[in-house]
């Protein structure tokens, strides 16, 4: 019969009398639910003639390259290259306040990082790697190439999706992709046979070009990425804290680049306004804002205001997508 167990077995077959035995293999992992099955179910075919890299580009979510570094090594095992470029991240983004543009400086950076990556493993084993694994759905697949009459337009040239996905095209890598006939539910289901801890499995879609799109205008400005992670850990931690997470799609906080007047102990302020997003949706498509709870919200503003220097006032997002996005650029 049909089931998960033989999908898997399948592709580890696949794999093995695919990649031959002298054969090496690189992965992106972005520290999403996709690239981390993927490359865990390569590593089980080919075990460490896999090599994978993790690139923490400056605008991860708090304390987000210390979890994920721990779920693959500790509980996957995987050979993982961790790679600190938040200074040439950081650096070739001052300044920049518009969005498309920031995604096009990310993609390329990551290119660079990932072409070092690379050539440095070539000289390490004396051959290049000659496949690339990625996490492709099958809804990605559909998308790029709808098929005739599907009615499916290409849904993502409102803004451009920088995935790890985007890769140097004159590498001549081949490539893997074992998740590409399967859906999102699939896919964690396969990850939990795998034995891909259930946390990681749950967590919400994070973008490619991460907080970036979130701290609106310059990511550089002042220390908005430091205040936009402390005033998102409160928030999704808040939400976990009442049960909410499984319920909700997406949540992050957002921060603005405007200045308003509060009163703080007896001390006039002029500080930052941060807003809350969070949605539910089936597949990011369209989504609908989040109700919460009044003392929900009152909880979460307090104790932003009282633990995140520099924050003086938080707004929700009401707005469903359409006509907004879920992302604010
Ligand atoms: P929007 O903001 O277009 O987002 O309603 C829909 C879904 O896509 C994610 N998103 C991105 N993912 N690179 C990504 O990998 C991007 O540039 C990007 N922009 C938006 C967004 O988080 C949501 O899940």
């Amino acid at each position: 019969g049909w089931s998960m167990e033989n999908v898997l077995d399948e592709e580890i077959k696949v794999i093995k009398s695919t990649v031959g035995a002298e054969d090496h293999v690189i992965c992106a992992l972005s520290g999403g639910v996709d690239s981390t099955v993927a490359a865990t179910l390569v590593h089980k075919a080919i075990g460490d003639r896999l090599h994978c890299i993790f690139v923490d580009n400056g605008l991860l979510r708090f304390k987000e390259r210390e979890r994920v570094m721990e779920t693959f090594e500790k509980d996957l095992h995987l050979p993982v290259t961790c790679v600190d470029a938040t200074e040439q991240f950081l650096s070739k983004l001052k300044g920049v306040v518009d969005p498309e543009t920031k995604r096009k400086i990310i993609g390329r950076e990551f290119i660079c990082i990932f072409d070092a990556f690379a050539h440095d493993l070539e000289q390490k084993l004396g051959r290049k790697p000659t496949y690339l694994v990625q996490g492709t759905l099958y809804p990605d697949v559909i998308e790029s190439c709808p098929p005739p009459g599907s009615g499916r337009t290409h849904s993502h040239t409102i803004k451009s999706h920088h995935n790890v996905g985007g890769l140097p095209k004159d590498m001549k890598l081949k490539l893997i992709e074992p998740l590409k006939l399967l859906f999102k539910d699939e896919v964690r289901e396969l990850g939990r046979i795998l034995d891909v801890p259930q946390g990681f499995l749950k967590r919400h879609p994070f973008p490619g070009p991460g907080l970036a799109v979130r701290v609106l205008g310059d990511v550089t400005q002042g220390n908005a990425l430091d205040i936009l992670r402390l005033v998102d850990e409160i928030f999704i931690q808040s939400i976990k804290d009442a049960g909410l997470y499984d319920t909700i799609w997406q949540a992050f906080a957002v921060f603005l680049p405007v200045r308003s007047v509060g009163v703080q102990g007896d001390q006039r302020t002029h500080s930052h306004v941060v807003a809350l997003r969070a949605v539910t949706s089936q597949d990011g498509m369209t989504a609908d804002w989040y109700y919460f709870e009044h003392k929900f919200l009152d909880d979460v503003s307090r104790k932003i205001c009282n633990s995140v220097r520099g924050v003086n006032r938080v707004v929700q997002d009401i707005t469903s997508k359409p006509p907004s996005t879920i992302e604010w650029e």
